[in-house]
């Protein structure tokens, strides 16, 4: 690929052995380019060199043992790999704080560590969701550094658990400053799909943002209504039915959820700190969706004896099929049930980091009642003898708490 000079690595991912990052690189490396994943984090690299994914994410196993057995990838925690690559793509995470502030200058940091290993001729690809501006001050950064190196923006937007679907599905937003710039990056991405859209590097950092905020609020939307309903004792999910059946302009109104992860709150937060803290519709939909977990609580003890009942929760992971907990809204549960309840109980058959999980039959054999916390597939047929919250409708009774 592109400037004329030869490069020892087509593409050297920073973050490369996260959640982002490592569908990424295998799909660049699935695709013939040689790859490096750069990550700090030991084991995952360990894992990944070993042909073991360090978490789940549906086809790509075999895309991993494929490409490392052709030496098209490998992993290292060696940032001086930096300099062999024509492309550096940055995935690297962008929490919010404790506080809920993002970090604008957690990226530009982590590029200045490893600015030794820029080198002319090379191309800068961010890729993890940035606060707006972000893109600029790591061009300016550039600058400062004296290098001739280009800079693009091009968003993540796949959904965990879709990645090797969706890299090659979903057109990919490609902004640069330059001409130069953006068909350097757009060539590395039509190495995958061929859907390129071209906007300015501040249109691209909205874009991105706009998409999980669109998709908060829609999912705030579909809770908020969920818990009209369910108040009123009429079951939502009837209501969803009637509403969407043969009407194409309601077919996209969600069933109620936990929305949660460690994406959508975190950049509606970074889009209402952008906005001088004024974004009501994301202010509301935080309070709507990180309050479903006390409104069910508090619809379970108008309804049973808490005090002196044992509460399993059933999937602990952020969304269905998923290893992920990260700001899962099923601990928020577990947290609000510590207080109302005799005792918890929780499960999930993909969490790995959890010391406190215990196993379904423990959840079943013990537990009084018992809420769906993800709605992974194998509860949807489970013969469960205690009554069940089932706010995801996975069992297909209808949700009414
Ligand atoms: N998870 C998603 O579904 C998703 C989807 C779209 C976009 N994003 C965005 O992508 C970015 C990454 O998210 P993620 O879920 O992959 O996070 P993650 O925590 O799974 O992965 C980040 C990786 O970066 C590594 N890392 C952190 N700092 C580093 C550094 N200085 N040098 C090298 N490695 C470093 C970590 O060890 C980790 O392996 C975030 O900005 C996120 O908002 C995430």
């Amino acid at each position: 690929m592109g400037t004329g000079r030869t490069w020892g690595t087509d593409v050297v991912v920073l973050g490369g052995c996260g959640h982002v990052g490592l569908p990424l690189g295998l799909a660049f490396a699935d695709a013939g380019l040689q790859v490096t994943l750069c990550d700090l984090n030991q084991a995952a690299v360990e894992r990944v060199n070993a042909g073991e994914m360090p978490h789940a994410e549906p086809g790509a196993p075999d895309v991993l043992r494929r490409t490392l057995d052709r030496g098209k990838l490998r992993a290292t925690a060696d940032a001086s790999t930096i300099q062999d690559a024509e492309h550096l793509v940055i995935v690297i995470g962008t929490p919010v704080d404790e506080h809920l502030n993002p970090d604008p200058q957690a990226v530009v940091s982590a590029i200045e560590a490893v600015s030794d290993h820029l080198v002319d001729g090379q191309i800068l690809i961010l890729r993890s969701t940035v606060f707006p501006g972000v893109t600029r001050m790591v061009e300016r950064l550039i600058e400062r550094l004296g290098k001739d190196v280009d800079v693009a923006f091009c968003p993540e937007r796949i959904a965990e658990g879709k990645a090797m679907e969706e890299l090659y599905s979903l057109p990919q937003i490609v902004s640069s400053r330059t001409d130069r710039g953006f068909e350097r990056a757009a060539e590395l991405f039509r190495s995958l799909t061929k859907g390129i859209v071209r906007v300015e590097p501040e249109e691209a950092e909205l874009a991105k943002l706009f998409t999980n905020s669109y998709r908060y609020i829609k999912f705030a939307a579909a809770n908020q209504l969920f818990m009209m309903a369910n108040d009123y004792g009429v079951d939502y999910e009837r209501i969803r039915m009637a509403v969407t059946q043969d009407y194409p302009r309601a077919a996209d109104l969600p069933g109620p959820g936990f929305a949660a992860g460690p994406c959508l709150l975190k950049d509606t937060q970074q889009l209402a700190a952008f906005n001088n803290n004024n974004f009501a519709l994301g202010q509301a939909s935080m309070q709507v969706n990180e309050g479903l977990p006390l409104y069910l609580v508090s619809r379970m003890a108008s309804r049973f004896d808490l005090d002196s009942m044992t509460v399993g929760i059933l999937g602990m992971a952020f969304k269905g099929e998923s290893d992920d907990n990260r700001s899962s809204l099923s601990y928020k549960l577990k947290r609000v049930l510590n207080v109302r309840a005799a005792e918890v109980l929780t499960s999930d058959p993909y969490v790995e980091d959890d010391p406190n999980l215990v196993s379904l039959e423990v959840v079943l054999g013990q537990a009084d009642l018992i809420v769906i916390g993800s709605p992974h597939r194998l509860y949807a047929n489970l013969g469960i003898r205690q009554p069940v919250v089932d706010i995801w409708n996975i069992r297909g009774n209808g949700v009414v708490v």
